[in-house]
């Protein structure tokens, strides 16, 4: 491995930026956090006019009403133009470059000429086919380019864009498509996966029937044309349209995207987001989280079905003007080697993954990442879960070698981008720490009394107002679930559902306090689980809970009583693909244990808690409080008998 320039160096037992990273950093000077917690709202006025590109300011910086709160009111811009028009002065840049799987295929580069020109005709098709502002767009695509090309053209319209995940099933899709009145979907016949072509379309249609969907169009990936009345070549109807889209011009606070997460009910909630306060928070976190100029290569490996893949694969490197790679496939794909090739290929500057990726390349061999020369990378980022220390090294000192900061960054597809983290050009870079809230932000950590917690304290980790302008604005069509969610508990902090305690100063997050998992980074209701297993025509009962897993953080196991007979590995295989088609194999169940009852409470209430503590082998607290205290060594025998880990 090639030395490469030492960004970051070792003092006091911790690691903080070196002389070279102070130099190239956007931001060093510690003194930002009291500037900014000094008047947070005149803060981000000026992030708002120094970043953004606006049409008309805004008449009010900030109006809150809680539990709503608009940022930039009647600020008048275009997200896509912040995105592309403003960067056409340097139109030979290259904004995109895409590496599709399979390695016989060469990467495809787009200028930002290239990619304006295709969000522009895209665009056009879109208003030909009667999207206007505020319609909803359903966009069900793998990580192609074409993905990026749709969710801009939305924008460029001021249509809502909907982004399901590749992976996700038909069902899934389905109820995304008729809570958002889609009119139209844009997907493609396919993708390529570990080799082998998947195919989407299918489901796309499925999904779509008897929904209000009028239109599919659809990308060619695979080779696949398709006919029939209802279905629109993407490229044919590119080439035909008019190559200038003006620009719808829509306020701040107007909705721009909704994205699909998983809340503790068995129904997913469509995240809300306006367009003036996420662009000013993606502009601003990408330019000194990541520190990304133009000229620089960001690779965020999440998938655009994700928060992390709209904000950092797409929009947060566009805003500022640098160049986003995004790759098609696995990747261990066709070997380990393929991410690092990619990286040594391209010259990756920054590059932001999960830790569940980053435990995976742990367990190959070295050799497949020491081949790569690697020095290019200035900047490693991690999200979606909490990273333990052993991982975090490994990190650091395989694919950083030792002289790259890890910016450990803690957010939600609810926030629209990071909100606590440590800043490359200030540090210190602490392993299992996410760090400080992003200046202009406040995060207390608190008891379930609202009451700040005792230094060093486990505690709900809650923010405070002025709220984060990429922050949601509500729950599509519901605002109940809005409320009851985010704002019922502590009332004047917006609930994270995550705890946290301080450690050297620094925020550490714990992990979620609600009946919610990360399964590989993917965030996983167990309420959704057990609604799709208990919708199986056998399954009586069920419970989901997740257990401890060394690679994916955590996974889910159900507990199933039958409504009549007893369990197979063949009803087990049944019920799992039964899962894939209600949500999408990220849900499948690592294992599930057929019972003869679950451990309940007098009101009827299942004890999730005791079933977790015999899965890890522990011994379960308060069986007291049990109608079937003899439920529980019934389950422990069928764990031991099947054991705890397939
Ligand atoms: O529990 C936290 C965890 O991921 C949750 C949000 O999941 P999602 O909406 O899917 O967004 C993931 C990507 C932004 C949080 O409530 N989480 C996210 N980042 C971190 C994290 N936990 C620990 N450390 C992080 N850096």
């Amino acid at each position: 491995m090639k030395k490469g320039v030492k960004y970051v160096v070792r003092k006091k037992g911790m690691f903080w930026p070196s002389q070279e990273m102070k130099k190239i950093a956007n931001i060093t000077d510690s003194k930002i956090y009291e500037k900014a917690a000094k008047n947070p709202i005149k803060f981000w006025e000026n992030l708002a006019r120094e970043g953004i590109t606006w049409e008309k300011e805004w008449d009010k910086a900030y109006v809150e009403k809680l539990p709503y709160f608009q940022w930039f009111r009647n600020g008048k811009l275009n997200f896509s133009v912040n995105c592309l028009d403003r960067h056409l002065d340097h139109g030979s840049r290259v904004a995109m470059i895409w590496v599709p799987e399979p390695v016989s295929e060469k990467p495809v580069k787009w200028t930002y000429r290239e990619l304006y020109d295709k969000v522009c005709r895209f665009a056009n098709v879109l208003k030909s086919n009667g999207i206007r502002k505020g319609d909803v767009v359903s966009i069900y695509l793998p990580m192609i380019p074409e993905a990026l090309v749709a969710m801009l053209a939305c924008t460029r319209i001021g249509a809502i864009h909907s982004v399901v995940f590749s992976a996700f099933s038909t069902d899934a899709l389905r109820a995304r498509i008729e809570d958002g009145n889609a009119k139209i979907i844009i997907t493609s016949d396919g993708y390529f996966r570990r080799g082998k072509p998947e195919f989407l379309l299918k489901k796309a249609v499925k999904a779509a029937k008897n929904t209000t969907v009028e239109k599919i169009i659809v990308v060619d990936r695979l080779g696949k044309r398709v006919r029939g009345k209802k279905f629109l070549d993407f490229y044919t109807e590119v080439e035909l349209a008019d190559s200038y889209c003006e620009p719808e011009i829509v306020n701040s606070q107007d909705t721009m995207f909704i994205l699909y997460t998983s809340g503790t009910t068995g129904k997913p909630k469509g995240i809300v987001h306006d367009t003036g306060g996420y662009a000013v928070q993606a502009y601003w976190t990408s330019k000194w989280n990541f520190n990304l100029n133009p000229g620089d290569l960001m690779w965020c490996t999440a998938d655009v079905g994700w928060i992390t893949g709209h904000t950092y694969a797409f929009y947060g490197p566009l805003l500022t003007g640098a160049t986003t790679l995004i790759y098609e496939g696995s990747p261990d794909y066709p070997d380990p080697g393929r991410w690092w090739e990619i990286i040594e290929e391209h010259k990756v500057n920054v590059f932001y993954t999960a830790p569940t990726a980053i435990r995976m390349f742990m367990r190959v061999n070295e050799n497949w990442i020491k081949k790569h020369d690697l020095s290019s990378i200035r900047i490693l980022g991690t999200v979606g879960e909490p990273i333990d220390e052993e991982s975090w090294m490994w990190y650091f000192e395989k694919i950083g070698g030792g002289r790259c900061p890890i910016i450990d960054t803690w957010w939600q597809t609810e926030t629209g981008g990071t909100l606590i983290n440590v800043l490359p050009g200030i540090g210190p870079f602490v392993p299992t720490v996410s760090g400080k809230s992003f200046p202009g932000v406040t995060h207390r950590i608190v008891d379930d009394n609202g009451k700040p917690v005792k230094k060093g304290k486990e505690g709900f980790l809650v923010q405070k107002s002025p709220f984060a302008p990429g922050m949601l604005h509500g729950v599509f069509n519901n605002h109940k679930k809005y409320v009851d969610t985010y704002w019922k508990k502590f009332r004047k902090y917006y609930d994270t559902s995550d705890g946290a305690f301080i450690y050297k100063g620094l925020i550490r997050i714990t992990g979620r306090t609600d009946d919610v998992m990360k399964v590989a980074g993917h965030r996983l209701a167990t309420a959704e689980l057990e609604n799709a297993i208990h919708s199986h025509k056998k399954v009586a009962e069920c419970a989901v809970v997740p257990m401890p897993d060394e690679i994916r953080g955590q996974v889910p196991v159900a507990f199933v009583v039958l409504k009549r007979g007893g369990g197979s590995e063949r009803l087990e295989r049944k019920i799992k693909k039964f899962v894939d088609q209600k949500i999408g194999p990220t849900a499948r169940p690592h294992k599930i244990y057929f019972v003869g009852d679950l451990p309940k409470t007098r009101s009827g209430k299942i004890m999730r808690r005791i079933l977790k503590a015999l899965l890890v082998n522990e011994e379960p607290k308060g069986l007291m409080t049990l109608v079937n205290p003899e439920s529980v060594e019934e389950i422990r025998k069928t764990i031991s008998k099947y054991g705890s880990k397939k």
